[in-house]
C-alpha cells in the first residue's frame, strides 16, 4: 500500500546547488537533471526563478548560481525525458516577476501553453520572522501578501503551485520556532492554493522527539491532511532519516532529498544538505516502501556529481555501495 502513495521530490539541481561557491556549468546541471529522470525520480526541482541581486547585499555569490535557469527549463522542454511516467519539473518563484519569467521562458518560441508542460512552481515562505527578512527580505505577513497574487495567476494559468515552510524547528537567528507559527504559515499556503507545503527543516536541527511533536500537532490538533505536507529534512546534525520515519508514521508520504545530500543554506550558517536520495531510497525500501528509483543509477550519480563539484559524497549509504 505504502508504495503506490509515497513521492520523492528530487532536490539537489536546486537546493543541491544554490549554495556552491563556484560556477556550475549550465551542462553539468542538465546533465545531472536528465541523469536524475533516468534513475526513475519523477518529480525534480530544476532551478529558481529569484533576483540576482536578492540579499546579494549581505551574500553576493550564491543566487547567480541559478541565472541559466532560463537555459535549463528550454533544454528541458525540447528534451523531454523518456521516462514511462514523466517526469515533472519545479522552479522556484519568490514573487510575480519570477512566476513572469517562468511563464515566459516556459512557451517562448512554442505554441504549448505552460499549462501542457508539466511544471510547476513552488512559493517558499518561512516560520521565523528573520530568516523570511535574510531569505525574501520581507515580512511572514508580507511574504503571504507578495505570494497571493503569484498563486492566483499561476493556478489560472494551470499552473500547481507548491508551498515551503522554513525553519520549522529551529532558527539560527530567532531560536526555536513555535509549532503554532509553522501551522499559521502552511495554513496561509494552503489557503493560497498549495496542493502540498514541505516543512523545511532547514538547518537539520529536527529531532524524533521535535518533529514528531511538530508533525503531530499539525495533523491532529490542527487538522491538516497529511497528504498536504511533505518532509525537506536537512541532515545537519544526522537526524534526517530517522526524522523521515516519524514523518512516515505519522501518515506523511512526500519526502524532499538530494542526491549525494548536496546543499546547505546561505542565509543558515552550518547548515548542511538535504537527506542524501541515496540514504532516503534505502531507508524506504528496508522499510518495505517501494520507490522505483534505481539504486545503482542514483549511486552512480551521488558519486559522479560529487566527484564534478570535488565535494565529499554526503551520503553514507553511496559511499558505502561505491566501496562495494
Ligand atoms: P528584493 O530585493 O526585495 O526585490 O528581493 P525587489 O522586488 O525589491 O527587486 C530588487 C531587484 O531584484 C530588482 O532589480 C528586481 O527586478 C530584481 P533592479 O530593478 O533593481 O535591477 N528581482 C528579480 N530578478 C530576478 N528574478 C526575480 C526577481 N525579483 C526581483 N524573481 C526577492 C526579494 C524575493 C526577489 C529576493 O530576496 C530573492 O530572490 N530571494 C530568493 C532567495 C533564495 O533563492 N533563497 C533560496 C531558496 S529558499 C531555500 O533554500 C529553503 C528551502 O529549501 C526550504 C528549506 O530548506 O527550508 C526552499
Ligand atoms: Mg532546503
Amino acid at each position: 500500500k505504502l508504495s503506490s502513495v509515497v513521492k520523492i521530490v528530487e532536490v539537489g539541481a536546486r537546493d543541491g546547488l544554490q549554495n556552491e561557491k563556484g560556477t556550475v556549468p549550465t551542462n553539468t546541471k542538465i546533465e545531472l537533471l536528465e541523469r536524475l529522470s533516468s534513475a526513475g525520480l519523477t518529480h525534480i526541482e530544476a532551478g529558481s526563478f529569484v533576483s540576482d541581486r536578492g540579499l546579494t547585499r549581505k551574500s553576493p555569490k550564491w543566487v547567480p548560481q541559478m541565472a541559466d535557469t532560463p537555459e535549463i527549463i528550454k533544454h528541458l522542454r525540447s528534451n523531454p525525458p523518456a521516462a514511462p511516467a514523466g517526469v515533472t519539473y519545479s522552479y522556484l518563484t519568490p514573487n510575480m516577476k519570477g512566476l513572469t519569467d517562468f511563464i515566459n521562458h516556459s512557451t517562448s518560441n512554442t505554441g504549448v501553453s505552460v499549462s501542457e508542460h508539466a511544471s510547476e512552481i513552488a512559493i517558499f515562505g518561512s516560520a521565523s520572522e528573520a530568516f523570511s527578512q535574510k531569505n525574501i527580505n520581507c515580512s511572514i505577513a508580507e511574504s503571504l501578501e507578495r505570494f497571493r497574487p503569484v498563486a492566483r495567476k499561476a493556478l489560472e494559468s494551470g499552473i500547481r503551485v507548491r508551498g515551503y515552510v522554513s525553519m520549522i524547528i529551529g532558527c539560527p537567528y530567532d531560536g526555536s520556532t513555535s509549532p503554532m507559527k509553522v501551522a499559521e504559515v502552511v495554513e496561509g499556503l494552503l489557503d493560497l492554493g498549495c496542493y502540498e507545503v514541505s516543512l523545511g527543516d532547514t538547518n537539520g536541527v529536527g529531532t524524533p522527539g521535535t518533529i514528531g511533536t511538530l508533525v503531530n500537532y499539525l495533523i491532529k490538533d490542527r487538522g491538516i491532511p497529511a497528504g498536504r505536507l511533505a518532509a525537506h529534512f536537512h541532515d545537519t546534525y544526522g537526524q534526517a532519516i530517522v526524522n523521515c520515519l516519524v514523518a512516515l508514521e505519522a501518515g506523511i508520504r512526500t519526502f524532499d532529498s538530494s542526491v549525494a545530500g548536496l546543499g546547505g543554506c546561505p542565509y543558515s550558517k552550518g547548515a548542511t544538505g538535504n537527506v542524501a536520495t541515496e540514504d532516503l531510497v534505502y531507508f524506504l525500501e528496508g522499510t518495505g516502501v517501494k520507490t522505483n528509483v534505481d539504486m545503482d543509477k542514483i549511486v552512480e550519480i551521488g558519486d559522479w556529481i560529487s566527484r564534478k563539484l570535488g565535494r565529499k559524497n554526503e551520503s553514507k549509504v553511496g559511499t558505502a555501495l561505491m566501496a562495494r
